[in-house]
């Protein structure tokens, strides 16, 4: 897919933009604090519904009452316009070829690939940070996953209230919840290791075509639920709810649920060494890029479309070798680009496609 058109009313920075960007390679320069990474969270909104920073709100132009975003996207089965608008109210309209139906009508809601500094934290950060690549970033690309996953947030969160509330002696009172609990967890926990099944081999191979031969590169999922081996639902369901009663006095007294998809994580090895702890930087980098190298594969191989790419501010924080890579495996082949930098505007001049300047008003082709 690829976005034909984009138009701007008191987003951020920006009083009004219209702009129709190249259908390969856009490159977004300026100098720093004018609007780069502001437009690519535009095409983001457009896309995806949501802002990738924190507040939706913060979207809005300073003094104004709303921030709208009209975007036109071209996809193998047709043209789709939307039209997202955030209200400073907190309100939001999202209205796709006219129509409402909120986020899940998008286009882009699953097939925009967003690589920026901040994603070394799927590597280095917390556990929550891989659930969230997982759920957000891979996951979205199937329905069921998404249905799944709505669905197991929704049984934990009740399960979770009663906790806070339940006496610490009272074993038996988490029944009502325990049978929906562990379904839906297995459920869960049994898509994403589909996914992952198909996603793991992507990176390697990814990496292997960054790093070069030389280094064994593994994955694992670690689970919370000690698993018998089986990999059928009615397994996984009797694993969870006997981890669950082995655990339940610990769940009593910290009051939360301990055990189960939302506690579960991912881990990487380079020669058998946890990235986490013992990774270089350029590992980590190689490694993060391989993510999103295989999340951008995954997506075309699932839906037969390809993403649209957004490289906030990547190109330049990597080595010679990492950026040729960049410039001949990611961009190009098809798809459709966006990088920001504020410098490195020689690498672009003779590619294909546009170059637009930013000065915190207006972007214009140069
Ligand atoms: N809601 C808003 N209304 C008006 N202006 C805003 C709003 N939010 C952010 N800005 C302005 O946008 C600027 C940041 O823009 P942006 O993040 O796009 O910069 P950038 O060009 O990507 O810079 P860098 O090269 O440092 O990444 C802020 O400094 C601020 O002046
Ligand atoms: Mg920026």
């Amino acid at each position: 897919m690829f976005l034909e058109k984009i138009e701007l009313v008191s987003f951020r920075n920006y009083i009004r933009l219209s702009v129709q960007p190249h259908r390969e390679l856009n490159f977004i320069t300026g100098r720093n604090a004018r609007g780069k990474t502001n437009f690519l969270e535009a095409v983001f909104f457009a896309g995806s519904g949501a802002s990738f920073r924190h507040n939706d709100r913060n979207m809005i132009r300073w003094g104004e009452d709303y921030a709208r975003v009209e975007a036109v996207f071209g996809l193998t089965g047709g043209v789709v316009t939307v039209k997202a608008e955030i209200q400073s109210e907190g309100g939001k309209k999202l209205l796709v070829d006219g129509a409402g139906g909120g986020r899940r009508q998008l286009p882009g809601r699953f097939g925009i690939v967003l690589f920026r500094p901040d994603d070394l934290q799927i590597i280095k950060g917390s556990p929550s940070q891989r659930r969230d690549f997982i759920d957000n970033d891979l996951g979205l690309i199937e329905p069921l996953y998404r249905d799944a996953l709505t669905k197991y947030r929704r049984v934990l969160f009740q399960r979770n209230n009663l906790l806070r509330t339940v006496r610490e002696n009272s074993v038996g009172a988490m029944q009502v919840w325990n049978e929906q609990f562990y379904r839906y967890g297995a459920q869960l926990l049994l898509m994403r290791m589909r996914l992952l099944k198909k996603f793991f081999p992507l990176v390697c191979q990814s990496y292997l075509d960054i790093a070069g031969d030389g280094e064994k590169i593994e994955m694992k999922y670690l689970s919370t639920v000690k698993l018998s081996g089986e990999k059928a639902v009615e397994q996984i369901i009797k694993d969870f709810a006997a981890e669950g009663k082995a655990r339940e006095r610990e769940e009593l007294y910290k009051k939360q649920t301990v055990v189960g998809p939302h506690r579960d994580d991912m881990v990487f090895y380079l020669d058998g060494k946890d990235v986490r702890q013992f990774g270089s930087q350029g590992q980590i980098r190689s490694l993060v890029l391989a993510l999103k190298a295989a999340q951008m594969h995954m997506f075309h191989r699932e839906t037969g479309e390809q993403p649209i790419l957004l490289l906030d501010d990547v190109l330049m924080e990597l080595d010679a070798a990492r950026q040729q890579y960049l410039m001949h495996n990611i961009i190009g082949g098809g798809r459709q680009t966006f990088v920001t930098s504020a410098t490195g505007i020689e690498n672009f001049c003779r590619q294909k496609g546009k170059i637009y300047l930013v000065d915190g008003y207006g972007m214009k082709e140069v």
